[in-house]
Order: C-alpha cells, then structure tokens, then sequence
C-alpha cells in the first residue's frame, strides 16, 4: 500500500534548525497531498526528528520511539520513520534496537524519505545517512509554523570543531543558501501574514555566499516590504564583526538583541573548548554592540562542568554573566558525545557537582533577568503581538524587540500580527505586564 493521500504525525526535538527540517518535510508530503495529524493514533505515518546534543536529548527520542510500538500493532500498516541529529548519529544501531522502525534518514536525505514514503514499504528498515554538502533543499517550500512569526535556515552544517560538540558530525560541513532563495521564501511568508522571521543558522553570522555574507544578507532583507522584523540565531563570537554590528544598527527591522552563545567565562575552559575567542574579546563585542544599538539585549548559552573546569574557572562564568547583565540564558551540564574530542578527556566533576555549579548559575542568572526586566517599566516599548495570553483570553502577548515578553489588554484596532506601543507598568515572573498606549488614546480621544 502506498502512504499517499494518508496523515503524517511529526514529532520535533531538538533547535529550530530541527523545527524548520520538519516544516521541510511536512511541505514536501502536504504538496503530495498528504495530511498532518496531531494525533498520532490517527496517522498512517510516524516521524519523529530527533536530537543529539546531549545524552538526555536522545534518552527522550528514544523513548518516544519505543513508545510508538503500540501504534504499528494496532495498525500494522503505519510506517514509523527516524530522522534528524539522531538517526545520522546511530544509523543502523536503531532498527536493531526498535526493530518497528521502518526508515532512518539523517539531515541531508529528506528528499530521498519522500520518495520511499510514497513507494511500498520495505520489508526491512532503510537507513539513510550517507552526507551531502551540498544539500540545502532549495526549491522546497517549508510550511509555516506560525500566522505571525517564521524561522527561515539559512545555512546549514557547521565547520566549527568546537571539542565537546556532536552537531559538525551530524550535520556535515556549512552551506549557505543563496540571498535570492531566502528573500523569495521571506517574500512568500510576509505575503501569508508573516511580520518577523528569524534566521537560523549554527554559526550563523558565518553566512557566506559568492555575492552575499551575513551583513550584506541583512540589509538586503530590511527592504522588504511588509516585513517588520528580522531576528537571527546563534551567531558565531569568532565571526561577529563591526560591520555586522552597523547593518544590525542601521537596518529598522533588525532587532535590538543578540543571542550569542558564550559557553564560559574561563579563558582557559574557553581555549579547552576550541571556541577561537576569548573573554576580552567576547566582553568587546558586548560593549560595541551596546554603544550601537541602545537597548540592545543579550542571551546566551552556557556549559557548565566542562572536563577540567576548576572552581575559579566557574567563578569566572558567574563573573561574565554579572558582567554581561544577559536577560536570559540557556544553561547546560556537561554532557560527553561518543565521537567528539572531548569525549576522550575523564570527567572530573561528577554529576552532583555538575549539577550543584548549574544551580548556582541559574540562580545567578535569575537575578539578573528580573533586574533587567524591572529597569524597563515605565518605558513605551514597541510589541509585536503573537497569540492571545495563555491565562486570559482578553489579553495579548507579544515580544519587544529586544526580545522581552510582554503581557497587556486587548485595546481597539489590536489584533494578531500588530505592533502596538505598550507601556510598561511591571513585571511578574519573567514577563513584563502593560498597557497599550492605544488603548489609553482611544479613552481620551
Ligand atoms: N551553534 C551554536 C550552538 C548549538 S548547540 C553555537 O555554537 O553557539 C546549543 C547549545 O548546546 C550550545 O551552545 C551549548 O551550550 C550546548 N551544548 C552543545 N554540546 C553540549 C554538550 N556536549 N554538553 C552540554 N551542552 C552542550
Ligand atoms: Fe557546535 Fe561549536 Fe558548531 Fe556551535 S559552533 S554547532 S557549539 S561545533
Ligand atoms: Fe540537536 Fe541537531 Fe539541533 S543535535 S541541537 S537538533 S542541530
């Protein structure tokens, strides 16, 4: 039986890079006349984009995989497939594992699951891993995952060697797609309602083609009509430069924050680690960027208990991070990757320690998100509005530019998609609450 005309179900762990991969496949099927279901119970096909970072993100596919046994013996028909970080990473040790998995297909070959989901299904598990520099699904329509804001990838793989990162082995080497492609898919999204895309990328700043690199990117997309902002993830520090740094500040749409990854505080963790740059040169890009571009925000990511991290290396992590003043940032253990260089190096702290330097971290961190969040009220701040608040249907949520969530009351001529000015009144939690300056105008007026 062929799957045509049937329900896919998409299962996505993992970045946003894994994210839009599924909104390519889910294209790629849809345009076949294929249906997504959120019910898995309902689909004749299973897929599940699975993630390798760390040991707890392939625990967790795994354990949805194994559960989804359930589903092809009360239907023997429904075809199960593996694909993302994951199936590139294991190959053919998961069918052998979870002998109901009928495909496993790593990064570089959607094209080829389309292909085999729309001929009979095999008899034993096809594996699908062999790496293809020069995939970058052009001419593919992603779906869009939202009315409002969209991820776009812009280039994929990674030619960084950073020593406890599985990502360059999965994904293969960089490849960036060229300006005119990611303007026309901008182009289409703003033209289904899309206000803000965010591009992606694992070093993104590194975006290079023969005409175009990253500034030159972001420039070219400010033009665009209709569009209102653009965001990016994760910029590279190595690859972040003052001319970057203009075209954020010279282009409206571009928006005042910067999700850059610092890994550590520790100059010595930071050479450990292979990043190719240090704390100063880190500190730099910060200040260059604040003098720039006012308000400017800072997140980042942050790996704790990396193999010979000392007490004062982590002193020095919890310094950057004061130093800094980040609104946010994504905390890590340490986690070893069979096949990456550190993977070699003994483990010197032990989970309990591991776990003990995080906490301490977060704590840290807290503090300052709810001192950064606090030193914006009373400023009238620019919100894209996103979705309806999840605790009361009368109220809007939407984000600054400088990435802030920010909660407030319906007011007049406010729907999905608009950018209404709000007033900042506090912050509970980690949102900010307000008032849209719209609504006090129609009072008055
Ligand atoms: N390309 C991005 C990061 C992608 S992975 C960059 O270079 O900035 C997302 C985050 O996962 C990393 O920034 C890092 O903080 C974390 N990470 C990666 N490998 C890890 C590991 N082995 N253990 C713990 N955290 C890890
Ligand atoms: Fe991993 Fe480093 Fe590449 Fe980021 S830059 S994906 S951390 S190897
Ligand atoms: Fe995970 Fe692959 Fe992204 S390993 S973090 S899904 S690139």
């Amino acid at each position: 039986m062929s799957a045509q005309a049937g329900k896919y179900f998409l299962a996505t762990f993992g970045c946003q890079m894994n994210v839009y991969d599924s909104n390519l496949i889910g294209g790629m099927l849809e345009k076949r006349g294929m249906l997504a279901t959120g019910e898995a119970d309902e689909a004749d096909v299973l897929i599940v984009n699975t993630c390798s970072i760390r040991g707890g993100a392939e625990d967790r596919a795994y354990a949805r995989i194994a559960g989804m046994r359930y589903y092809k013996r009360r239907k023997p028909g429904v075809r199960i497939a593996v694909i993302g970080c994951m199936a590139q990473n294991h190959g053919d040790k998961i069918p052998v594992e979870l002998d109901h998995v009928d495909y496993v297909v790593g990064p570089d070959n959607y094209r080829q699951l389309e292909g085999m989901l729309f001929q009979d299904r095999p008899k034993t598990a096809q594996v699908l891993t062999e790496q293809n520099a020069f995939e970058n699904y052009e001419g593919i329509m992603a779906r869009l995952d939202s009315a409002v804001t969209c991820h776009i990838t812009i280039m994929r793989g990674c030619n960084k060697r950073c020593t406890y990162c599985i990502v360059p082995t999965v994904r293969g080497v960089e490849r960036s797609r060229e300006a005119a492609s990611i303007v026309a898919e901008v182009e289409r999204a703003v033209g289904e309602g899309v206000k803000e895309v965010c591009l992606l990328g694992q070093t993104v700043n590194s975006y290079r083609t023969a005409d175009d690199d990253f500034p030159a990117l972001l420039r070219k997309l400010d033009k665009i009509p209709g569009l209102e902002r653009i965001r990016f993830t994760s910029p590279h520090p190595r690859h972040f430069d003052s001319e970057t740094i203009r075209a954020m500040a010279e282009s409206p749409k571009v928006c005042r924050h910067l999700h850059m990854p610092v890994q550590s505080g520790s100059n010595t963790m930071l050479k450990r680690m292979r990043r190719q740059y240090t704390r100063e040169r880190f500190l730099e890009i910060v200040a260059e960027a604040r003098a720039a571009i006012p308000g400017v925000g800072f997140t980042t990511d942050i790996i704790v208990g990396y193999p010979g991290e000392t007490e004062a290396d982590f002193a020095e992590t919890l310094s950057l991070v004061e130093e800094v003043g980040f609104d946010s940032a994504y905390t890590f253990a340490y986690s070893p990757r069979e096949g990456t260089p550190a993977f070699d190096e003994a483990e010197t702290l032990t989970a309990a320690e591991k776990q003990e330097r995080l906490e301490r971290l977060i704590q840290a961190q807290f503090r300052i998100s709810e001192r950064n969040l606090e030193a914006m009220t009373g400023r009238v701040e620019e919100v894209l509005i996103e979705e309806r608040a999840t605790r009361n249907e009368g109220e809007w949520m939407g984000k600054t530019s400088c990435f802030k969530k920010v909660i407030f009351p319906h007011a007049p001529g406010l729907e999905k998609g608009s950018l209404a000015r709000v007033l900042i009144l506090s912050r509970s939690g980690l949102v900010l609450r307000g008032e849209a300056l719209e609504a006090v105008e129609a009072l008055e007026g």
